[in-house]
């Protein structure tokens, strides 16, 4: 990385915006288009020399980290719109009691007095509801782009009240984690998005496990090559026509001609039938189409990387956050034969089987990593009796016959669940004190409810165990 840059990367985010300010300001100047076709060059020569570096050494390089920070200043990701108040919607992975509880096997945390860490959080969409769901958290978020945390400061300040008192922003390099900026561990990690276009995923994801409190949770995103293969191919494309006219790193220019090929492109044409098809609502934005097409660096996963990234990295793999993307079901569901020997594969291999005959369905990887001691084993009976029941908060809608689950997918409820789910939610609002709260025996025998009945609400996610 070039000075001004490691500058940038590795200081405060108020350090960082300023140092962004001066760099604009010298491209705003009379030279400016000079100055920067020279800098983009640069870089991509860099970048270049940089990536064969890598390969014949195997470290991270700062060039690579500098044109992907290049990038995320021309266009912070995710473009989304800055509103006031809270983000609509929710996502239970952000939501640390309902993501532990997934993790633990119905377990809840025994607090929510935790701290977060946003790692790579761009323009601080994802920043913005773990704060606004996890009120009693310390939220920290860093990122490499002064650009994007400008814009993520800008958006929490509109959104959250006390912005200030509950999220602190840090401009740096996932390389520099260990610099001692940013201390202690963190009970939960978000990072979305981000290893993957690092140089080293590997060696990234281990600065995070070693910022992962013991009994911490990481939830981590990586691309897949499997539904990726088209893009792969435009990637190539536009990389090769500018790296002939010398404009390679100019991204304005690479999202600009990126959307020329695909209007030139025939109709029928592979690459831009699965534009169409599946990406162009989101590429609308110019900046979502760069992260997709003009990106300097990507790594793509299949189920067997993913897995020894996973291994190597130190930390216990919990499973998929979207478990139903590998449901072999949904592919062979309808021949009992093949179904028998599909669930005779191991739980990576039937995933792998899943990839190899679903690829468009497998764009990406989503997945919880723990640091041990972590819980593994399901609730026993004790556990479940004797335990607190509370209906998650990422249910929708009340305990009835029909209600949505936290993927916001129907579940029905039989009358003695009902019973049981509407009792749970009036003992909590009877009272906040945990030890005036009803245990699961004595709600099981007041409503009739059946343990393997209660343990389905469980195992879908809507009612969750305490510790008493
Ligand atoms: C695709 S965006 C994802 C942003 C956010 N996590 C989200 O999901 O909305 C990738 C982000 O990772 C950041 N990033 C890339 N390499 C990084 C690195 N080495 N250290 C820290 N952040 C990095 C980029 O600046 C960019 O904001």
């Amino acid at each position: 990385m070039g000075d001004c840059a490691a500058f940038v990367a590795s200081t405060s985010v108020g350090k960082g915006f300023s140092s962004a300010r001066v760099l604009c300001q010298r491209h705003g100047g009379a030279n400016s288009k000079l100055q920067l076709a020279r800098k983009v060059v640069r870089t991509c020569n860099a970048l270049h020399v940089s990536m064969i570096e890598q390969r014949e050494t195997g470290r991270a390089s700062d060039a690579t980290i500098e044109a992907v920070q290049q990038l995320y200043n021309t266009y912070p990701f995710p473009p989304e719109p800055l509103v006031e108040g809270a983000p609509p919607g929710y996502n239970w992975r952000w939501h640390y009691p309902t993501a532990y509880a997934f993790c633990a096997k119905g377990r809840l945390p025994a607090t929510t007095q935790i701290r977060i860490l946003d790692a790579g959080c761009g323009t601080g969409c994802g920043t913005e509801y773990l704060v606004h769901l996890n009120p009693q958290a310390e939220v920290v978020a860093f990122d490499l782009s002064p650009g994007a945390l400008t814009i993520a400061q800008e958006r929490l300040a509109r959104s959250v009240k006390d912005s200030a008192d509950r999220v602190r922003f840090h401009c740096k390099s996932i390389f520099d984690l260990d610099d001692g900026e940013i201390d202690g561990q963190f009970h939960i990690i978000n990072c979305v998005g981000v290893i993957h276009h690092t140089p080293d995923p590997l060696k990234a994801l281990q600065m995070l496990a070693d910022k992962l409190a013991p009994g911490g949770i990481l939830h981590i995103f990586v691309y897949a090559e499997a539904g990726r293969w088209e893009i792969r191919r435009m990637q190539a494309a536009i990389a090769l026509l500018q790296n002939a006219t010398g404009t390679l790193g100019d991204y304005r220019e690479g999202v600009a001609l990126g959307r020329a090929l695909f209007a030139a492109l025939p109709d029928e044409n592979r690459l831009k039938r699965r534009e169409k098809e599946r990406w162009a609502q989101d590429n609308r934005a110019d900046a979502t189409f760069a992260d997709m097409y003009v990106h300097p660096l990507e790594h793509d996963f299949d189920v067997p990387s993913v897995m020894a990234l996973a291994q190597k990295s130190g930390l216990r793999f919990l499973g998929w956050s979207n478990p139903r993307n590998f449901d072999v079901g949904h592919l062979l569901g309808n021949d009992e034969k093949l179904m028998q020997r599909a669930m005779q594969l191991s739980d990576t291999d039937r995933w792998r089987l899943v990839e190899l005959l679903d690829p468009e369905r497998v764009t990406h990887f989503e997945f919880f990593l723990a640091k041990d001691p972590f819980p593994d084993r399901d609730l026993t009976e004790t556990e479940v009796l004797d335990g607190i029941p509370e209906w998650s908060e990422c249910a929708f809608g009340t305990p009835s016959q029909l209600i949505l689950d936290r993927d916001y997918l129907p579940v029905s409820l039989s009358p003695e669940q009902i019973l049981f789910a509407q009792q749970v939610v009036a003992d909590a609002a009877s009272t906040a004190a945990l030890t005036k709260r009803k245990r699961t025996l004595e709600m099981m025998e007041s409503t009739g409810c059946p343990l393997d009945q209660i343990r389905k609400l469980i195992h879908a996610g809507l009612v969750h165990i305490r510790a008493p």
